[in-house]
């Protein structure tokens, strides 16, 4: 299983995984060769990724075995209707959906409202009225699958015509000068960008379920072996300090109208409101049995001691997590993984994960290891104590099968 790793030459613009961004996405054919090895050797019904993102191993499944029923479930609003789109499709009229926007552009006698808190930090006056603009015209589309369509492909337009730079997936100011050389192309972006992509969105599922929700919070209440093959690639740390998932979202989070996000209602009350209920990001009560601290005991050992707090109460929730995911897999678990580095002291998540597996009841298949080619996480990113700190540049699969 998983003869070839590299997919140097794959580029996801040329696919479905190309049309909009997202943080820390999965490899698409990677995912795609290890779950049609799967398929091929044994019976799969079902299919359950517990941190879809941007639905890529989803949309990847449906591809392989349209009829196969997907789950699956993430915290953030931005990656649920990604994932929602890329599932459920388009409808057929999308062309001509694509030209009543372009109509509505043109033919307007009032603008719906549009702000959100720090709005002019972010986006520039006039590109404010052009999304405004936009927004009123999706606002009036009727059909469900292509106004959620044009919302995310309003994803990259606000991102590509904002003051945010494009160099990290934090919102990061650019300078004065930069901002005032954007080129409002809202517009434009937005109608080349439907009608070059809508194709894309044809093949679909009528059997998929997508919880918004902190998996933490619902996991226990799946049934034992309740999914054939689970494959995911789980945050490697709190997302504060790793991957900000929610702030790179909330622009586009604040400009789609609620009634078309799913939402439980805290996401938008601030900034950071979504990476801080995330993974390892909520202040639960840490709780760590013998031989979890006995896994953790060397690295902590190495790290300064005002930092336990926070590998430990992340560490809590994917101990809960991978607990949960043995019991409701019936045969493959399959996660892309990464080791995170605090206070220069690489913690070893594969090791300890492997560990974790083995001992409740899933045995290794194949372990492989692949450089990340490029990424918009610096290969270095800040300073401890003077010194740069090297970030993650490898990413680890592991398939696992569950023990009779
Ligand atoms: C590495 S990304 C997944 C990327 C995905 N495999 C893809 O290809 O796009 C991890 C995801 O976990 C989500 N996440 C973090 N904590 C979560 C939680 N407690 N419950 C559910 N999802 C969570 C984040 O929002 C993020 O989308």
């Amino acid at each position: 299983m998983l003869n070839n790793i590299e997919y140097k030459d794959y580029r996801k613009q040329d696919d479905i995984h190309g049309t909009t961004l997202y943080p820390a996405v999965m490899v698409a054919p990677i995912q795609k060769s290890i779950l049609s090895d799967i398929i091929k050797q044994d019976e799969v019904v079902s299919i359950f990724d517990p941190f879809h993102g941007s639905g890529t191993a989803l949309y990847e499944a449906i591809e392989l075995k349209p009829d196969i029923h997907v789950a699956g479930c993430d915290i953030n609003p931005l990656a649920n209707l990604i994932t929602r789109v890329k599932l459920q499709g388009v409808n057929k009229c999308v062309s001509r959906d694509v030209d009543a926007v372009e109509y509505y552009l043109n033919n307007y006698d009032e603008i719906y409202e549009y702000s959100f808190p720090n709005i002019n930090k972010w986006l520039r006056n006039d590109i404010i009225d052009s999304l405004a603009l936009l927004r009123t015209a999706i606002m009036k589309i009727d059909n469900n699958q292509n106004r959620l369509f044009f919302w995310y492909m309003l994803n990259n337009v606000i991102r590509f015509n904002s003051n945010t730079r494009s160099s990290t997936y934090k919102l990061h100011i650019k300078v004065s000068d930069s901002i005032n050389n954007i080129q409002n192309r809202v517009i434009d972006d937005f109608l080349t960008s439907s009608r070059r992509h809508y194709d894309k969105f044809f093949h679909k599922s009528n059997n998929f379920v997508l919880y918004k929700n902190d998996i933490l919070d619902i996991i226990d209440y799946f049934d034992d072996d309740l999914y054939d093959v689970s494959i995911t690639s789980p945050p490697y740390g709190e997302n504060a300090t790793t991957v900000p998932y929610g702030q790179f979202s909330m622009l586009s989070l604040y400009t789609i109208p609620a009634y078309d996000l799913e939402l439980e209602g805290w996401e938008l009350d601030n900034y950071s409101k979504i990476d801080n209920n995330s993974m390892g990001g909520k202040d639960r009560a840490l709780s760590l049995d013998k031989y979890e601290n006995n896994l953790l005991r060397e690295y902590l050992d190495k790290i300064s001691i005002s930092k336990h707090r926070k590998i430990i109460r992340f560490f809590t929730d994917y101990f809960y997590f991978i607990r949960a995911l043995c019991r409701i897999t019936k045969k493959y678990i399959v996660l892309t993984l990464g080791n995170r580095t605090v206070d220069r002291v690489e913690i070893d998540l594969v090791s300890i994960t492997k560990k974790y597996l083995k001992r409740y009841g899933f045995k290794n298949i194949t372990t492989a290891m692949r450089a990340i080619p490029r990424k918009r996480t610096p290969k270095i990113t800040s300073n401890v104590y003077q010194k740069p700190v090297n970030s993650m540049n490898y990413e680890y699969i592991l398939i696992y099968k569950k023990s009779k």
